[in-house]
């Protein structure tokens, strides 16, 4: 009999049909049991399968772009009699899903790496020029910045996946071009443009020269610092600003990266103890990008956190270190898994984030290394959930946790820097 095939009776699949109702986020309050998630272009986001307990969840799936979701009222709370019907949703496919996003990522991958090397490189002879007591090209720079701004122009993902991949070693270059990538496609997203975005370039490059005076002792002194030790330590943005007083080719624009990183939202940043929109909008820029780049950076006291985790710290401080617009900005900029984290799916298979959808971030690209079973892959593929959610079985696969690569000996870097179709 047909009907001995179906775990659910008629009767129950006609009950978990009714309890299943899809509201706006918006009406969505505590006590109430989320089935699914779904974000702006009616795209299943996440089966959340879980009840509201805290307000603070309802903001988060907000900030993630949630729309609506599907409510269990068998499991959780209905709502009011006078909340109104949803409007119908938007069309599937917006004009702002790119249909070539493979394509074009690989295609700026070779370029983007020689870029990748030449800022460094530029980055080191800047900085070490410095240290030395010498001087440096202004030009140089420019045409470093110049780079970082076109590769980031053709495919903004390719750079910024590229600057994640974190050695253990020369962390004062590989940070300088990693603030220069992220505070610069970040711009970009924000719709700065032209002659702004290499000025923004330019001061990310730039933004920690003045630690060249700062003793190395100091630079790289695991643990806290001593009263003292902070004092010089907080003289860097101002030092950088004094290496650059007969360089009249770098822009104020470029300047204020340098001399406001450290400023706090709050007022309790340095060294001008600036507050709220006192700080220029690039300032503010700046202090996320470069948190988040030594967050996810190996230092010589500790390893490199997973992206997700220095987000979450991020995002802990808006309106306090940070203004809340940026953060958000730049999370959707780079995308609640950003390229790099290592992730399980919900049937279990895991594996490296290599491209994130900004339409539906919980649906990134993934190069799967485990299958479901927990199996080292020999040959690891590429899976775009945005673009499949589907697997061969017929479910929906979306992201379901950020994990500890090390854990699994993966080196994320290694899937970010290559075509693995190639
Ligand atoms: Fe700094």
């Amino acid at each position: 009999m047909v009907a001995s095939q179906n775990p659910y009776s008629q009767h129950t699949l006609v009950a978990m049909e009714q309890a299943e109702k899809k509201i706006s986020i918006d009406d969505l309050v505590v006590g109430m049991f989320v089935q699914d998630v779904f974000n702006a272009r009616d795209v299943l986001m996440v089966s959340a399968n879980s009840m509201i307990w805290d307000q603070s969840q309802i903001e988060s799936l907000k900030r993630q772009g949630v729309r609506h979701v599907h409510i269990n009222v068998q499991k959780g709370k209905d709502v009011s009699p006078d909340h109104t019907p949803l409007p119908a949703p938007l069309p599937k496919n917006a004009p702002d899903e790119p249909t070539t996003r493979e394509h074009e990522y690989y295609k700026e991958l070779d370029r983007a790496k020689l870029v990748h090397r030449q800022t460094i490189e530029t980055a080191r002879e800047v900085l070490d020029s410095i240290k030395s007591g010498g001087s440096f090209s202004v030009e140089k720079v420019e045409k470093a910045a110049e780079g970082v701004v076109e590769s980031i122009l053709r495919n903004p993902d390719t750079l910024i996946s590229l600057s994640q991949i974190k050695g253990y070693d020369e962390y004062t270059y590989t940070h300088s071009v990693g603030v220069s990538v992220l505070v610069t496609s970040l711009a970009n997203a924000m719709g700065y443009k032209g002659e702004r975005l290499l000025e923004v370039g330019i001061g990310g490059l730039l933004h920690d020269i003045g630690k060249m005076r700062v003793p190395e002792s100091i630079l790289n002194k695991p643990g806290k610092y001593t009263e003292w030790e902070f004092k010089v330590m907080k003289k860097h943005p101002e030092h950088g600003i004094d290496i650059l007083k007969d360089k009249k080719k770098v822009s104020d624009f470029s300047r204020a990266v340098i001399i406001q990183h450290h400023e706090r939202y709050n007022g309790n940043g340095y060294p001008y103890g600036l507050k709220g929109e006192q700080i220029d909008e690039v300032g503010l820029m700046a202090a996320v990008a470069d948190v988040y780049d030594a967050l996810t950076s190996n230092r010589v006291y500790r390893a490199a956190w997973p992206p997700q985790k220095a987000l979450a710290l991020i995002f802990r401080g808006a309106d306090e270190d940070y203004s809340r617009r940026i953060v958000e900005r730049f999370t959707k900029h780079l995308g609640i898994y950003p390229a790099g984290s290592f992730v399980r799916l919900i049937s279990g298979a895991m594996g490296v984030v290599v491209r994130v959808d900004r339409g539906n971030l919980l649906a990134p690209s993934i190069v799967v290394i485990f299958d479901e079973l927990g199996k080292r892959l020999e040959k690891p593929y590429e899976w775009d959930l945005a673009e499949k959610q589907k697997g061969s079985d017929g479910r929906k696969y979306h992201v379901e946790i950020s994990l500890n690569p090390k854990a699994y000996r993966v080196d994320p870097g290694q899937y970010l820097s290559e075509n693995p179709m190639q």
